[in-house]
């Protein structure tokens, strides 16, 4: 019942009209479960799935904090103690450099709006790097939050490549979801193999440090947007969450998301809402097919 099939005509109307000619597009972790990465808030996600008594080594057992899964994606956390980062991290770090994770429908329908001459950017919170396996211009995608796949060092600053770092990841940091909860170990350390400093890090954005430069250069560019594409996020960490009052108040914004977010914002729902429009599961698939863009999907999807 999430899907409202006269709002997506409309939508796929205006998308192929030439009153549509800059779309912007703002995704989250949801874009991304259809690859099999949990996302951090729905039940099951990763927020849900961290046992405290799991992380060893915790900061938050010493201090014997209240547990907030949140710490573990937390800056002053991790340089205090990385290992509980990246034990929860471990199955995600190393699906990533197995190449397990595949693009899904939604990562295919931004490169067709590329394709298209439509998109204008696209803002990715996802640190997965999916969206480039479809070909999608490099140039055209802003990592908000940073990407997993490059690795330094906190103390000389060096990169540390991501094949060595997974590859200590895999023998260094145990699979704590694997582990016997009654006879936790101490994680050994992920020296930098130029200084020995014991601090490397994804170049991913932990909460309490700064977001990337190129996102604030990038979203000036939203005044311009015709249409902007809120996709598979739940809209409530900051400053991400802003490109949606960026856009002009013209800008047909279309949330496709599980379940409504945003309204705290100011996105409006429901027969009186005039520019926004809600569609929930599946709609990527359901727009496919009203652009008209079936046959390209089989092709990319059987290469
Ligand atoms: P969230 O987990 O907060 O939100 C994901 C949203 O996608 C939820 O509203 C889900 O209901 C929805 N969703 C999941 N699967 C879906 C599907 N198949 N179809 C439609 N909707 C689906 O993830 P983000 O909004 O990306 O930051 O989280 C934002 C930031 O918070 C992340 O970048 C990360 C996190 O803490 C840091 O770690 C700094
Ligand atoms: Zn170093």
């Amino acid at each position: 019942q999430s899907l409202c099939a006269s709002d997506l005509t409309r939508v796929a109307a205006f998308l192929r009209s030439d009153a549509c000619k800059s779309v912007y597009v703002l995704t989250g972790a949801g874009v991304s479960t259809g690859a099999g990465i949990p996302d951090f808030r729905s039940a099951g996600g990763l927020y849900d799935s961290i046992r405290p008594e799991l992380i060893t080594a915790s900061f938050i057992q010493r201090q014997k904090m209240r547990f907030d899964p949140t710490y573990v994606v937390e800056r002053d956390m991790f340089f205090q103690n990385p290992f509980p980062y990246l034990e929860v991290r471990r199955p995600f770090i190393l699906g990533t450099h197995r190449q397990q994770w595949k693009a899904t429908i939604s990562h295919w329908f931004m490169k067709f709006l590329e394709e298209e001459g439509k998109l204008k950017r696209l803002f990715t919170q996802n640190i997965d790097g999916l969206d480039y396996q479809t070909g999608i211009s490099p140039t055209r995608v802003t990592n908000v939050h940073g990407s997993i796949a490059r690795v330094s060092c906190e103390g000389c600053g060096k990169e540390m490549p991501f094949d060595d770092f997974c590859a200590q990841v895999r023998t260094n940091i145990k699979d704590i979801y694997k582990t016997d909860p009654e006879a936790p170990e101490e994680s050994t350390s992920i020296p930098c193999p130029h200084c020995q400093h014991p601090l490397v890090k994804p170049n991913t954005i932990l909460f309490g440090s700064n977001l990337p430069e190129e996102f604030f250069d990038r979203v000036p560019e939203l005044h311009q947007a015709d249409l902007l594409l809120v996709a598979g996020t739940s809209l409530v960490v900051s400053p991400a969450n802003s490109a949606v009052n960026e856009v002009p108040g013209s800008c047909m914004r279309v949330i496709i998301n599980r379940e409504q977010v945003g309204q705290d914002l100011g996105v409006e729902y429901g027969p009186h809402a005039m520019r926004d429009v809600w569609s929930g599961e599946r709609t990527f698939l359901q727009l496919i097919k009203l652009m008209g863009w079936q046959e390209r999907l089989r092709r990319v999807k059987h290469r």
